[in-house]
């Protein structure tokens, strides 16, 4: 059903009409829609502009649709332009004129801006939910893994070992950021563009305070023209999904090596890999390399919604019909990929004796001798050459550290003393990274506790948001 037609001779073109539909992305709006066509409904009737049978009529059959679009009885047709005017037919129908006097008050401009905040907060949450829950599965894989050495990296090379633990638990730290984004994001967000009209607000005696609050917004948005134009909720949301879905391919990138034959580092489970159809032996890391290709497409839905506002006049312009779809596939986009991510986490097995044996090799100790010669008085420069000169002699002799002789090391600096040896083993290694946030395992211990309380507390928050949420959707 057209919204509009008064002032035209003919209907539009059928060209015109497919390009501009939108129903076939944004039915999924019907459930907000709805519920901020309650709140508008409550404005007007408390604006007297509605008498209250006419607005009961209206009330009950809105709560009707509710029922029937949630069971699929009422469904968009051919003919309907968005979710809008769908919704409008639906009310015309059993309404017959009245169905039309919602509109009264309000555009699609400032309907459309208020249900795509609606639900954007909505599956933001539901995200936040998400990531949280994956938090938890990696520190409890870290705890798992909380006495287990392994080499750390930089440059891909054996840099200095690590507490396994530690390894995982930066991921958890990453995955922290994205949940306290999502939540900074909500606080901002949560603005109702409600009763600003088409962009100038309204002659209308409607209360955007009223609906802003039974929307469960925190106030109305202040400047009408900018209530229907922002879109910046859309590319922040954009920005935090594409975040946490640049986190899964790094970490994706980890597991994919890491179960690779030349690490041999982790096992998946048989439940989270996938096998090829001509080689009977393969296991492979699908969810891994998953997460790392749809990265992509969450990166370009950021871009082509930063793209579509760039120079856009600061209104509504039908441009921004376009913010929808890569929203949409984005929150689609990490609820797929997410839970699978997470079982694979869970399950996967680490060998914690090739880490281990791993753990010394590649020089990786080679900074214990220059610290130690740090800790008596040598100038770091000249203990970090100290420390090269002894790589140097056991590359060319085919030794580890460990395995020069006590004259050899004082060859190499006087102060390179047999005690050296103290500091050459991994545990000894480890157990020196006293600093905070280092891989010592009280380091470790402490980070994780402190993880663990980040996640309780936003997971509270999470709850209690959703509840609030779904309570207001409710009504
Ligand atoms: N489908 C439109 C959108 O998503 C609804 C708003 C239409 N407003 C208008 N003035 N034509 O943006």
């Amino acid at each position: 059903m057209a919204l509009w037609g008064g002032r035209f001779s003919h209907g539009p073109a059928d060209a015109l009409f497919a390009l501009s539909r939108s129903i076939q992305f944004d039915w999924r709006l019907a459930p907000y829609d709805l519920r901020s066509s309650l709140a508008h409904l409550q404005g007007l009737e408390d604006g007297g502009l509605l008498g209250t049978s006419d607005a009961s009529l209206i009330r009950k059959a809105l709560k009707q649709l509710q029922k029937e679009v949630e069971s699929g009885e009422f469904a968009p047709q051919e003919g309907d332009e968005d979710v809008h005017s769908a919704l409008e037919r639906g009310l015309t129908e059993k309404l017959g004129e009245l169905g039309g006097a919602l509109r009264a008050g309000r555009s699609r401009n400032d309907q459309v801006a208020t249900d795509l905040r609606l639900y954007a907060l909505d599956h933001m949450l539901n995200v936040a939910g998400l990531v949280s829950d994956l938090q938890s599965t990696i520190i409890e894989k870290s705890r798992e893994y909380i006495d287990a050495p392994a080499p750390g990296f930089t440059h891909l090379q054996h840099a200095q070992p690590v507490l396994f633990a530690h390894e995982l638990a930066k991921h958890a730290h990453a995955l922290g950021r994205d949940v306290d984004r999502i939540r900074d994001w909500y606080e901002r967000t949560s603005f109702s563009p409600l009763g600003a009209g088409a962009l100038a607000g309204s002659s209308l005696p409607i209360n955007p305070e009223a609906s802003a609050s039974e929307l469960g917004f925190k106030a109305p948005i202040a400047n009408s023209i900018d209530a229907v134009s922002d879109r910046d909720f859309v590319a922040e949301a954009l920005f935090a999904l594409a975040m946490v879905g640049l986190h899964l391919s790094r970490m994706g990138e980890e597991w994919s090596l890491w179960t690779s034959t030349e690490f041999g580092w982790a096992k998946l489970d048989d439940a989270y890999a996938t096998g090829s159809s001509i080689m009977p032996q393969k296991k492979n890391p699908d969810i891994a390399e998953l997460a790392r290709g749809k990265a992509g497409r969450l990166i370009g839905n950021l871009t082509a919604v930063l793209t579509m506002l760039k120079g856009l006049p600061f209104a509504y312009n039908r441009d921004l019909q376009e913010d929808k779809e890569p929203l949409f596939d984005s929150l689609d986009t990490l609820n797929l990929v997410i839970p699978a991510f997470g079982g694979m986490v869970a399950t996967t097995v680490f060998n914690r004796e090739k880490m281990a044996m791993a753990a010394p090799t590649g020089f990786s100790l080679a900074t214990e001798i220059a610290d130690f010669l740090v800790r008596v008085g040598v100038p770091f420069a000249t203990a970090h050459e100290a420390a090269g000169e002894c790589v140097r002699r056991c590359e060319s002799t085919g030794r580890e550290l460990h395995e020069l002789t006590d004259d050899e090391f004082a060859a190499v600096h006087p102060a390179l003393t047999a005690e050296v040896r103290g500091v050459l083993t991994v545990s000894g290694a480890l157990a020196s990274r006293t600093t905070f946030g280092g891989t010592a395992p009280d380091q470790i211990t402490s980070q994780l506790s402190s993880l663990a309380a980040q996640i309780a507390k936003n997971s509270a928050w999470i709850g209690s948001e959703s509840q609030r949420f779904s309570g207001m959707m409710g009504q």
